[in-house]
C-alpha cells in the first residue's frame, strides 16, 4: 500500500528504544560494516560457483505507461482485477465500464494485487496461484465513485478484497489460467474464517453474532503473504484498521493502539454492515490483525485466524525452517515506530503427516525484536495468553523491542537462513538510530541477520544495515539506485529480488525523479551489486515476485496502476494518468498479475 494512504503519525505511545537518544558512529553504519565479521562464512550456501549468475542487461528507469523487462525477455498480463477466476463455466466477463455487480464481483479477481504465491500441481508447468487483494479504489471501482453510496456498493466493496486462488498452466510458451477449475475460489471480506490458538474464544473476540468468539466474517487487507512447508498460503491482514468507524464518541486506549479513528479512512462500510462500527460491535475490530492460513488445494477449506502469531498490521510471514523443522515465521507490522516480530512452532513439522501440520501454528513462542547498538539482536519473548494476543502491540512495547522504519516484507535465504528486512521509509522519525540510521528517512533501507548458531529457534541474532536506498549519492547502493524498498523474495538460487514501493506523492518529484516509476531490482547478496529487471507503469508500486521451481517461469504483480495522491473515490483520477494493461480509451487501470519469461526458455536473471 502507498504512503499516502497512511495515517500521519505513529500510534505507538511506548517509550521503547527507537535509538533515537544512542550514540553511535552514524559514520559506521551508512557504510554498513557494522557486524559484518561477525557474520562471518554462510554453511550450507548454494555458492557462487554452483549456481546460475545473474547476467541480464539492467534496464534503465522509466516514466512510461508501460511495464519493461530486459532484452531477452517478455512479460504478459495473465490476471487483472475482474477476470473471472474460474470456478465454473461462463462466470462473468469484466466489464470497463465498472457496471459488474457485487455478485460478479465475488467471483472475479479483486483489486490491488499484492503478496502471491505458486503452489505446483506438477512442477513447473501447472500450479495454484495463491494472491491477496491489499485494498480499494472506489473510483475504479464504480462508474461513479462513491455517490450514491448504498448496501450493493458495500458488498461489491467486500467482494473486490481478500485472496484468489486460481489454477495456471504453460501451455507451448505460454501461461493460461485454467477455467474451469475445481481449485478456483475467492475469498472476501465476508467469507467465514476460523479462529484458532491462544485468543480463540476468549471474551475479547466475542460478539453478538458470534459470542463464542470463534468465527469471524472475511479477511481483507491482505498484504505481503506467507507460505508453509505444509503447503498452505497465509494471508497477512495489514490495515484493516482503515475499514473500522467508531460512532459514539472517544476510542480507547486499545483502539487508539491499532489506529482507530471515528471515522475510519472513508470506506463507510459501517453504513450497510454495522459490525465496522466499532461503537456498536467493539469486539469486531479485535477479530482483524492476524495470520490466516489457507489450504489452496482444498476450494471448500476454511481459512483460519492463527492468533498464537499476534495482532499487528502484519506485512507478511516469511518462513525459515529450521535443522529440527521446527519453523520460524518473520512479520513486521508496517507502520512507522512499529516492530519486528517472530513466531517459532512448538513442534517440528512432518513432511509425511498432514495431521501434524494442521495445527501446527497454534502453539509456539511469538518474540519481538530488539536490535543492539554493538550489532547484535534479542528476540524478546511476549506472553502467551489470549488477552496479550489480542493486544500484541502493547505487550511489545511492554518487552521493550525496538521501534521500526515501517518494516514490510521479509525473507531467510532458502540455504543460509540468513534474514533481510526492508524498511520501506519514514518521514516520522526525526532521529537515526543504528538499526533505522536516517531521520527523516524518505528513502528506506533494508537490514540482514543470522541467527545465532544459525538455528530459527535462537533467542539472540547478529545484525546489519545491508543498504541504505536511495539516489546516488544518497545512499549506499552499488548498481542501479532504488528507493522505498518494499517487496523481497530469494529464488531458490538465493537471488534477492527487491521492489519499490515509492508512492505516488513523491514520484518524478525532487530526489525521486532520476528514479522513474516503481520497478524490481535482482542482488546477489554476497556481491551487493542491484540491477534493474523490471519497470512498471505509472503511478503502480511492484509487489510479489515468485518463481516455478525450474526458476525459469517468474509470476509478478503491479499493483494500483495510475494511483495519484488525492482522493480514491474519484473516478477521473487514476484513469487520466495510466490505462494499462490494456491501453483502451478512457478504460480503467488494472492491477494484474504479470508472467515474465525468458525469451529462449532459460533461467530468469541470466
Ligand atoms: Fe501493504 Fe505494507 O504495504
Ligand atoms: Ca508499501
Ligand atoms: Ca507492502
Amino acid at each position: 500500500m502507498s504512503r499516502h494512504l497512511r495515517v500521519p503519525g505513529s500510534s505507538n505511545p511506548s517509550a521503547n528504544p527507537s535509538f533515537e537518544n544512542v550514540l553511535v558512529s552514524r559514520r559506521a553504519f551508512l557504510q554498513g560494516g557494522l557486524g559484518a565479521a561477525a557474520l562471518g562464512a554462510l554453511p550450507g550456501c548454494v555458492t557462487r560457483a554452483t549456481r546460475p549468475q545473474i547476467t541480464f542487461t539492467p534496464i534503465a528507469p522509466s516514466s512510461e505507461d508501460a511495464l519493461r523487462v530486459p532484452p531477452g525477455y517478455e512479460a504478459r498480463v495473465l490476471f487483472r482485477w475482474g477476470d473471472p477466476v474460474g470456478a465454473a463455466a461462463g462466470m462473468p466477463e469484466f466489464r470497463m465500464d465498472a457496471s459488474n455487480s457485487a455478485a460478479d464481483q465475488a467471483l472475479q479477481a479483486g483489486m490491488h494485487h499484492d503478496g502471491m504465491h505458486y503452489f505446483p500441481l506438477a512442477g513447473s508447468t501447472h500450479g495454484l496461484l495463491a494472491m491477496n487483494h491489499e485494498y480499494l479504489d472506489e473510483g475504479l471501482l464504480f462508474p461513479d465513485g462513491m455517490a450514491n453510496w448504498s448496501a450493493e456498493k458495500v458488498l461489491k466493496a467486500q467482494n473486490a478484497v481478500g485472496v484468489s486462488i486460481i489454477e495456471v498452466r504453460l501451455e507451448g510458451s505460454e501461461w493460461r489460467v485454467v477455467r474451469p477449475s475445481q481449485y478456483a475460489r475467492r475469498i472476501t471480506a465476508r467469507t467465514p474464517c476460523g479462529i484458532s490458538g491462544p485468543a480463540a474464544g476468549h471474551e475479547l473476540m466475542r460478539t453478538a453474532p458470534d459470542p463464542a468468539g470463534r468465527e469471524v466474517l472475511g479477511t481483507y487487507n491482505g498484504c505481503a503473504h506467507g507460505w508453509t512447508p505444509w503447503g498452505t498460503y497465509l494471508t497477512c491482514e495489514e490495515n484493516w484498521n482503515f475499514q473500522f468507524e467508531r460512532s459514539g464518541g472517544a476510542t480507547t486506549a486499545d483502539e487508539k493502539r491499532y489506529g482507530i479513528t471515528p471515522r475510519g479512512r472513508n470506506y463507510r462500510w459501517a453504513a450497510h454492515d454495522e459490525r465496522f462500527d466499532a461503537g456498536r460491535h467493539p469486539n469486531e475490530p479485535n477479530r482483524f490483525g492476524w495470520i490466516v492460513e489457507i489450504d489452496p488445494f482444498d476450494p471448500s477449506s476454511v481459512p483460519v485466524k492463527r492468533t498464537a502469531l499476534g495482532r499487528i498490521k502484519h506485512e507478511g510471514a516469511a518462513c525459515s525452517v529450521g535443522a529440527d523443522r521446527r519453523c520460524a515465521f518473520y512479520m513486521g507490522d508496517d507502520e512507522a515506530f512499529e516492530y519486528i516480530y517472530k513466531f517459532v512452532t512448538a513442534r517440528p513439522f512432518e513432511p509425511s503427516s498432514r495431521e501434524n501440520n494442521r495445527n501446527l501454528l497454534d502453539e509456539g513462542t511469538l518474540y519481538v525484536a530488539r536490535f543492539n547498538a554493538d550489532g547484535s539482536g534479542d528476540w524478546l519473548p511476549l506472553p502467551a495468553d489470549g488477552a496479550a494476543k489480542v493486544r500484541t502491540r502493547q505487550a511489545a512495547d511492554a518487552a521493550g523491542g525496538t521501534k521500526m522504519d515501517r518494516p514490510e516484507w521479509i525473507v531467510a535465504h532458502p540455504q543460509t537462513r540468513e534474514v533481510f528486512a526492508a524498511c520501506t521509509n519514514s518521514g516520522e522519525r526525526r532521529q537515526g538510530d543504528p538499526a533505522n540510521p536516517r531521520g527523516p528517512n524518505p528513502f528506506g533501507h533494508i537490514l540482514r541477520w543470522r541467527e545465532e548458531g544459525d538455528d530459527v529457534a535462537a533467542t539472540r541474532f547478529r545484525w546489519q544495515v545491508f543498504v541504505l536506498a536511495g539516489p546516488h549519492g544518497a545512499s549506499t547502493i552499488k548498481g542501479d539506485a532504488f528507493a522505498c524498498p518494499d517487496g523481497l523474495w530469494f529464488d531458490s538460487m538465493g537471488t534477492l529480488w527487491v521492489q519499490t514501493d515509492m508512492s505516488p506523492g513523491v514520484l518524478g518529484k525532487g530526489p525521486f525523479a532520476a528514479l522513474g516509476n516503481n520497478q524490481m531490482l535482482a542482488v546477489d547478496p554476497e556481491v551487493g551489486v542491484f540491477r534493474r529487471f523490471l519497470t512498471g507503469p505509472r503511478g503502480c508500486e511492484i509487489t510479489a515476485f515468485h518463481t516455478t521451481p525450474d526458476n525459469r517461469t517468474a509470476f509478478v504483480n503491479v499493483q494500483h496502476p495510475g494511483e495519484q495522491p488525492g482522493d480514491r473515490s474519484n473516478p477521473a483520477n487514476p484513469r487520466a494518468y495510466s490505462s494499462w494493461p490494456d491501453y483502451e480509451p478512457n478504460g480503467r487501470p488494472r492491477s494484474s498479475t504479470v508472467v515474465i519469461r525468458k525469451k529462449d526458455g532459460g533461467v530468469i536473471g541470466t
